[in-house]
């Protein structure tokens, strides 16, 4: 097996312009999440086909694409039970989620902040649950949510700043609730969800960065060998496959360890740095780069 190249500076890759939106785009988000590509996701979608069937999106996090292309018909997933939780009560009862939040904010008024965070927290790390972990994504301390690796304890503090008032918070629920109509929301490995992909689908993966993303999200099963495999098998019967990949996979020599299969992206993007650029492979084997991009793309198709 061949490793691509991915060196920047390779004077002989094919650069492309992508469009400047001028449109308006929807900023508003309902979860803050690491990883949430919210704000990139204009661009991201800009490097998906024109065409396709289904939109699916096996590691949703936040959904910050699925929220800003908001598909007639998609399939959404992720493997975080509470998580999972939110977006399935934003699907079934958008009513029961907005209270869940105001409940919990209620609780300022009368125990302050920081009681009223320690509280739903511990809450939180004695049942991982939806309802608690709403609140707690929107009033932890950056939005950054960390978990002990020894017992899973969520373990962030509580931050700074305010969060949301309840109207302010049930606005964004409405917003997200008929953004989101067209999809259907399950609880699974990424494995489960890319094999329901059809011929002519879309699959966008974004998953977790391997090194550090397993204290942030709780330990999933994830590794990217397993995800390249996958990704090859649903290329081979047709389904269109667009991969994040955070810049530092590739620092130093931890993306050689690991073989990306000949021929599995048939292009690279990289989007947000100024402009956007589109390149493609050269599967010379030549060693990686150890520079550092973010908001990279590899896609199993041309553009
Ligand atoms: C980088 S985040 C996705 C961020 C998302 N694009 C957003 O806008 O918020 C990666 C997600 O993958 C999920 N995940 C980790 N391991 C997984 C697995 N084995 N199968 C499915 N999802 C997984 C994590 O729970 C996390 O939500």
């Amino acid at each position: 097996m061949n490793q691509i190249s991915l060196d920047l500076l390779d004077s002989s890759i094919e650069m492309v312009e992508r469009s400047i939106h001028p449109g308006k785009p929807f900023k508003t988000q309902l979860l803050k999440w690491v990883g949430n590509k919210q704000k990139q996701a204009i661009d991201i979608i800009d490097f998906f086909p024109k065409n396709y069937g289904v939109y699916i999106e096996p590691f949703l996090g936040s959904g910050g694409v699925l929220g800003v292309l908001a598909p007639k018909k998609a399939i959404a997933s992720d493997v975080f039970p509470p998580l999972f939780e939110i977006w399935e009560t934003l699907h079934k009862d958008k009513e029961k989620l907005k209270n869940w939040y105001s409940d919990r904010y209620a609780r300022i008024a009368v125990e302050g902040k920081i009681e009223t965070y320690k509280s739903v927290l511990s809450s939180y790390n004695e049942s991982p649950n939806g309802a608690d972990f709403i609140f707690l994504l929107r009033t932890c301390y950056g939005g950054v949510v960390r978990f002990r690796k020894k017992d899973g304890y969520m373990s962030t503090p509580c931050g700074a700043h305010n969060p949301i008032p309840p109207e302010s918070f049930s606005a964004r629920v409405d917003a997200w609730f008929d953004r989101t109509q067209g999809a259907e929301f399950f609880l699974c490995d990424f494995e489960v969800t890319m094999d329901k992909a059809q011929p002519g689908d879309l699959i966008y993966c974004d998953p977790p960065y391997v090194d550090s993303q397993a204290i942030l999200y709780g330990a999933q099963d994830f590794s990217l060998a397993r995800l390249f495999k996958k990704i090859e098998e649903c290329k081979m019967r047709g389904v269109f496959v667009a991969l994040s990949i955070d810049g530092t996979k590739f620092s130093g020599d931890k993306l050689c360890s690991i073989d990306v299969p000949h021929g599995l992206f048939e292009t690279e993007a990289f989007i947000n740095v100024g402009r956007s650029m589109l390149k493609r492979f050269q599967m010379d084997g030549k060693s990686l780069e150890s520079h550092v991009v973010t908001d990279r793309l590899l896609l199993t198709y041309n553009m």
